[in-house]
């Protein structure tokens, strides 16, 4: 980069929302900051490579969940369905989808960061010729407009993999299944990962692995927001820590400050004690019976769950209700 590229100070009512919900909740008597800000390219190479951790059990187990009952899914969802994918990603599972639905019309990603969105729209569209692509560059959990494809379809399903939907509180949960619900229409269908609740004992290794790579993951959103705000997190000054609150069915990450600090955030003090945590992010973990509550709160009823057969991870169609 050329040094004589004045740097621009970006006031934009965007930025001044970001920077004012960051400071609330580092002024909140239990500290946190949105788990938006892991994603920077570090951030998302590391997430890549933590799905591939031994001990993450989620991914590996959801594709062979998704190879194995791949054709039953197809079947629930039946011919000339338009696919609608919130939060497309590097784009492995959804080809399993594909592959095996009868006739898909379109292929509908739905992605915030536009990059990634026009590169897996791209791919996909070269890989599925005969799949309309209709990219649209959005936050699904706000109300989203679905494109018409040229095609008559029959049904609408969303896709949602990952068990992404773990990483909302519960209330905000049901609120993106209502969003999805709207999506889909009357008629409409999804088809969601869902991990399952299960031991501590092997829970929380899966986000603490003994490579280190999730910590790496979650200490660098301390660069991450020194690069993006006028903060000063010193990263040696923090550890990873992640475990599982059973009473709340959550994994828990946090970044917790190894001594008595103070971190500036655009100009202002933020006092930290030694062992005093930033909640980072949750990963709501479900059974059976909360699950099929969540759905149903959501506008959903469950229709099928396929699981693995050491239960660790499912997946769970839905029909709007
Ligand atoms: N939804 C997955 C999970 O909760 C993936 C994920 C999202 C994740 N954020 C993460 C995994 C942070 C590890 C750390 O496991």
């Amino acid at each position: 980069m050329n040094d004589e590229t004045p740097t621009l100070d970006d006031q934009s009512p965007a930025r001044r929302e970001e920077l004012a919900q960051l400071r609330a909740g580092l002024n909140e008597k239990r500290k946190w900051i949105s788990s938006m800000y892991f994603y920077d390219e570090k951030g998302s190479e590391l997430f890549e490579r933590i799905t591939t951790l031994p001990e993450y059990y989620l991914t590996r187990t959801e594709v062979a969940i998704m190879q194995a009952f791949a054709d039953d899914m197809a079947a629930c969802i039946g011919s000339s369905a338009t696919v609608i994918e919130p939060g497309s990603g590097a784009g492995e599972k959804i080809g399993l989808l594909l592959r095996a639905l009868d006739e898909p019309v379109a292929y509908v990603p739905i992605e915030i960061a536009r990059g990634h969105l026009e590169a897996s729209a791209e791919s996909l569209a070269q890989q599925f010729p005969a799949i309309e692509v209709l990219p649209v560059w959005a936050d699904f959990t706000r109300p989203v407009e679905i494109p018409s494809p040229r095609r008559a379809s029959k049904r609408r399903v969303v896709y949602f993999p990952g068990s992404t939907i773990g990483n909302f509180e519960p209330d905000d949960a049901v609120a993106l299944l209502g969003n999805f619900a709207d999506m889909v229409g009357p008629g409409g269908v999804a088809l969601l990962g869902v991990d399952l609740a299960k031991s501590a004992a092997m829970l929380e290794p899966a986000y603490n692995d003994s490579a280190g790579v999730t910590a790496a993951f979650n200490l660098n959103m301390l660069d991450h927001l020194n690069r993006r705000f006028r903060t000063d997190f010193v990263r040696d000054n923090f550890e990873h820590l992640a475990f599982y609150n059973a009473g709340r069915w959550r994994i828990e990450m946090h970044l917790k400050s190894r001594c008595d600090q103070v971190v500036h955030v655009d100009g202002e003090a933020v006092h930290f004690e030694a062992g005093e945590t930033i909640h980072t992010e949750s990963s709501y973990k479900y059974d059976d019976k909360r699950f099929a509550a969540l759905a149903e709160a959501g506008g959903f009823k469950l229709l099928r769950t396929w699981r693995d057969p050491d239960a660790l991870f499912s997946l769970r169609y839905l029909a709007v209700e």
